[in-house]
């Protein structure tokens, strides 16, 4: 095989798994077929079941790779064109056709790709800038379903915020959800360097009082005593505090929630987050709520969750619905303005490339 061919591919699948991925599961892997195919198949086992209905975290990570994987290809001098498939774990292909270069708003992107990370700290309360909104915004394409909603209102915002952080309400509340959680987190930062899946501690942004407390709450006992008296509420109630502390949240909608949807709001989603990253601006995709929410229609999951557990997730997944055109779903949300640099970012394992 082309050493050449072989060099880019390389190059194109690391800018590819640089993407974000729900607590960093990386579930995609790629196979490279002479001379210009570079193929994307999709790891669902990677991500939890709970959470990735109809595999549509482990989609929207396909998704944000591929947009990174585009940008690479034409950074090389490569046109990709990507098409679509239905067939198993295959999702995607790129083919790679000469003469590629990149648009002066594209070489941006690109140079965002290895600065782009998950900034989940407290954000300075500041309005979006009128040029930032519209770069924003431009990055919704025409030819695709999916689009992005801003809410900016100080108001609308923080009901946002704590529909959102519903999501820790009631992880702290309930046995399954919690052993999720903790089962992710991990604490070495050699692992990280590694590029361990899950979330490594100091990316939580945690003050050091709830850092210490946090390898106490992972015992079901003590979480469960402390939700007696509240606990789950309280911390839902700050989150939903810092949170809004962003410039705005993003609700990246559709019209229907299908495959293609997820794959496309996934390459929405990266390019959003590069284009913040080129202005400065940090990210944090705050979403459990919106896979929750369509995960507990199943009567096999509504059954691990009490009644007012579904209740409060349905109320959740009705505020975002309320900020978003009537026939159209809410496929994830994130919150975006001005953090400063994250404590500690997020590193990947080698992604698997077979040259078949
Ligand atoms: C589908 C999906 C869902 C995610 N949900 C959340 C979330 O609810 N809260 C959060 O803090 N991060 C969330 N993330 C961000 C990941 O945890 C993050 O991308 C990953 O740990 C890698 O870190 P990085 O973004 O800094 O590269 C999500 C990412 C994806 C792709």
């Amino acid at each position: 095989m082309d050493e050449t061919f072989k060099e880019k591919i390389a190059k194109i699948a690391a800018a590819a798994a640089a993407a974000p991925s729900g607590d960093n599961s990386q579930p995609w892997r790629f196979i490279a077929r002479t001379p210009n195919i570079l193929e994307f198949h999709a790891m669902p086992e990677k991500d939890n079941a709970l959470l990735n209905i109809d595999e549509s975290g482990t989609l929207i990570a396909l998704g944000a790779a591929l947009q990174n994987a585009e940008l690479e290809a034409k950074s090389l001098g490569l046109t990709p064109t990507l098409r679509y498939s239905d067939e198993g774990s295959l999702v995607a292909v790129l083919i790679l056709h000469e003469e590629g270069v990149l648009s002066d708003d594209e070489r941006k992107l690109h140079k965002a790709i290895p600065l782009r990370h998950t900034n989940r700290k407290a954000y300075a309360h500041q309005p979006l800038a009128g040029d930032v909104r519209e770069a924003l915004l431009k990055n919704v394409k025409d030819d695709t379903d999916v689009e992005l909603v801003l809410v900016e209102s100080p108001e609308e915002m923080r009901r946002v915020s704590r529909a959102l952080t519903t999501m820790e309400e009631v992880a702290l509340s309930n046995e399954t959800l919690h052993a999720l959680f903790f089962a992710d987190i991990f604490w070495s930062e050699a692992d990280n360097s590694a590029g361990k899946q899950g979330l490594y501690i100091d990316t939580l942004e945690l003050p050091p009082p709830a850092k210490a407390a946090f390898r106490l709450l992972k015992y079901w006992r003590v979480t469960k005593a402390l939700s007696k008296i509240g606990f789950h509420k309280v911390v839902a109630e700050m989150n939903a505090q810092q949170n809004a502390s962003a410039s705005a949240f993003g609700i990246i909608t559709a019209e229907r929630l299908g495959r293609r949807e997820y794959l496309e709001a996934g390459r929405l989603l990266e390019r959003i987050w590069l284009q913040a990253t080129a202005h400065g601006l940090s990210m944090q995709i705050v979403t459990g709520v919106t896979f929750l929410a369509r995960s507990v229609v199943e009567p096999e999951t509504a059954k691990l969750f009490s009644k007012d557990q579904l209740e409060n997730m349905s109320a959740a997944y009705g505020v975002l619905k309320g900020q978003i055109a009537i026939d159209r779903e809410p496929v994830l949300a994130f919150r975006i303005g001005t953090g400063g640099s994250p404590t500690a970012v997020s590193y990947r394992r080698a992604p698997e490339i077979i040259f078949a």
